[in-house]
């Protein structure tokens, strides 16, 4: 069981560094989806209501050096500020970065600038440490990491999953436990390396596990070089085909994807199955889906940043019931793994 920080009594004088998913999509400066942000302003309230101070820490995307202009989290600051009536300036905590947003909160620079905190560096993470007398992991959509903010940390503060988390845990544990069946597990996207592993280990858990879009291909050779080897519950495997640009999946496929969601009783889709973002055409599988996947009676969860914007832009992201912020950590979990920055809390 994780210890929740709603459990934590009055916080006054109190500092708490506060781990949180603020890897949005971010073009021209302008946030495209702020779901992973409005997802940590509970915790952020209830901790300045118990009297705390906080500094937070966020990452974005996947910096190759130090202070890349790319992947400053000043949009993220900017957009804290106008929901905590802040204004930014920018200070420095420690030797880390920081932005000020209110008297109360801090932000500090991605935290990714620094290679220590994907190698969940000892010495880093007691440096993290001094920047708070307690830490709360409210990153649901990191803690399939082992990184220092969200592992090593934990070893030198006495540690709390944000509300936000405790509510992944639990919409997610239910499903894991106990799905209502058949389930039916549509991935796409990204990230091949991270979600590759779920395609196999979903196999286990799920009914159906639809597979869509640049992971289809790698899919196809693990299903032939794997399938003998699984024992156990079986689903069954579907895997789309390309439109001859490669950039959707095809009108056959997309139709046999529906056939089978129509069959579903609990749905859970990360990743667009075509590339969004880069004009209507490629998205037209993507889109077909979403749609026919609101209108169905199931129990609908998604998860992850991409599939969270593109559903937000075409406003059906409000017709699932639970929307998870992570999109990796999400499969992992539902998969059966314990991940390391929820073990951390236990
Ligand atoms: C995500 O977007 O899924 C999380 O921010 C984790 O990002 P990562 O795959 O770069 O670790």
């Amino acid at each position: 069981m994780v210890k929740s920080i709603a459990a934590a009594s009055s916080l006054v004088n109190k500092t708490a560094l506060l781990r949180i998913d603020s890897d949005v999509d971010i073009k021209d400066g302008k946030i495209q989806d702020d779901t992973r942000l409005l997802a940590s302003l509970d915790t952020i309230n209830l901790l300045l209501k118990r009297g705390a101070e906080i500094n937070i820490i966020g990452h974005l995307g996947r910096p190759t050096e130090e202070n890349q202009k790319d992947f400053t989290l000043e949009p993220v600051a900017q957009w804290f500020a106008g929901k905590l009536h802040g204004r930014v300036s920018p200070i420095t905590i420690g030797r880390l970065n920081a932005f000020k947003i209110t008297e109360r909160v801090n932000l500090i620079e991605n935290i990714r600038y620094f290679k220590e905190e994907e190698e969940n560096n000892a010495e880093f993470s007691r440096e993290l440490a001094l920047l708070g007398d307690l830490y709360v992991n409210d990153a649901f959509a990191v803690s399939h990491r082992e990184h220092a903010s969200i592992v090593g940390v934990t070893k030198f503060l006495p540690s709390y999953a944000g509300l936000h988390l405790k509510k992944e845990v639990e919409v997610l544990g239910k499903i894991l436990k106990d799905p209502k069946r058949p389930l039916a597990v549509l991935i796409g996207g990204a990230k091949i390396e991270t979600k590759l592993p779920m395609v196999e280990k979903m196999h286990h858990v799920a009914d159906y596990v639809l597979v869509g879009g640049e992971i289809a291909e790698q899919t196809r050779v693990l299903i032939k070089v794997q399938h003998e080897k699984i024992s156990g519950q079986k689903s069954a495997v579907v895997v789309s085909e390309s439109t001859p640009d490669g950039l959707d999946i095809d009108e056959k496929s997309t139709e046999n994807f529906c056939q089978i969601l129509g069959l579903a009783e609990t749905i859970v889709w990360n990743g667009p199955v075509g590339v969004t973002g880069k004009g209507e055409k490629t998205e037209k599988a993507t889109k077909k889906l979403a749609e026919f996947i609101t209108k169905t009676k199931a129990y609908k969860v998604v998860g992850g940043g991409d599939t969270l914007t593109y559903l937000d832009r075409i406003k059906l992201l409000k017709k699932f019931d639970f929307v998870s912020t992570g999109g990796g950590a999400m499969l992992e979990f539902l998969s059966g793994k314990k991940l390391p920055g929820i073990a951390a809390l236990e």
